[in-house]
């Protein structure tokens, strides 16, 4: 069985002080549900998010993110930060290949699988970002798409248990714009992306590799998205950044999910 996975990427929001009151709320009002949680602050956020985290009697299972890294472990990279330097401040998982990070920044399905390998090398967790645009929909390339993320991201990448890499598929048209994806279109990019691990990987493996499903996910409309079958979690901007809305929104996604599953 798959447990649901929800995560918070908070993207560039959030100074310390914000960041610590948000985890500090949003501890207090926790209650474990059976699903794992991670939280993505920036960069300048992870040392005292992580340390809140870590003493908490959740930190088993909320875990911390991070949002990008380099693929080198130092040198000349101006501005960048290695997994070494992100390690050493208890991260756990690494989003990678996020649409933003492709679009605003140069993000390639090669610098991806650069950032994978490091990744594992660094006995990291990649969240492994994919998506397509409104226009690529529109042309009937949706799966093509997702194919050739997944296909050179992966490129040369061995994994061998579920545990190894989360995906999150995130329609660049759905997020931040309030237009999720209709259930029966998420559904059907998750079973997609399942089949295509499981030539790449094995058809057990696939099974147990968790697909999370991104863009305008709000307390709302949860319900419905955690009920598909391939769906085992969310990757959620805009309503994770305030504690109620991410701690409905655990609450039903998960409860939504064990119904399903009972
Ligand atoms: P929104 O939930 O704000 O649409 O953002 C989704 C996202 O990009 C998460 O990585």
């Amino acid at each position: 069985m798959r447990k649901p996975i929800i995560a918070a990427n908070w993207k560039m929001n959030k100074t310390i002080k914000e960041s610590k009151l948000f985890v500090q709320n949003f501890l207090f009002d926790y209650a474990p549900i059976g699903c794992d949680i991670v939280i993505c602050p920036p960069v300048t956020s992870l040392s005292s998010v992580g340390s809140l985290l870590s003493d908490s009697k959740h930190s088993s299972s909320i875990k911390l993110g991070t949002q990008n890294c380099h693929w080198e472990e130092n040198g000349a990279y101006t501005g960048e930060v290695s997994l070494t330097m992100l390690k050493e401040l208890a991260v756990n998982s690494v989003i990678v290949g996020h649409s933003e990070r492709r679009e605003y920044f140069a993000e390639t399905n090669q610098t991806v699988n650069k950032k994978l390998k490091s990744i594992y090398s660094q006995n990291l967790r990649p969240i492994l970002c994919i998506g397509e645009s409104l226009e690529q929909r529109e042309s009937g390339n949706t799966f093509t798409v997702l194919s050739t993320q997944l296909n050179e991201g992966l490129d040369d990448i061995s994994i061998t248990s579920g545990e190894d890499i989360i995906i999150a598929y995130e329609p660049i048209w759905a997020i931040g714009t309030g237009n999720v994806a209709t259930p029966k279109q998420i559904q059907a990019v998750h079973s997609f992306i399942r089949e295509t691990l499981a030539i790449l990987y094995s058809q057990s493996i696939a099974g147990t590799i968790r697909i999370q499903y991104g863009g305008s996910v709000k307390p709302a409309n949860i319900e419905s998205i955690m009920q598909l079958k391939d769906v085992d979690g969310a990757l959620v901007g805009g309503a994770s950044l305030e504690p109620d809305d991410f701690l409905s929104l655990i609450q039903i996604g998960c409860k939504a999910k064990e119904q399903i599953l009972s």
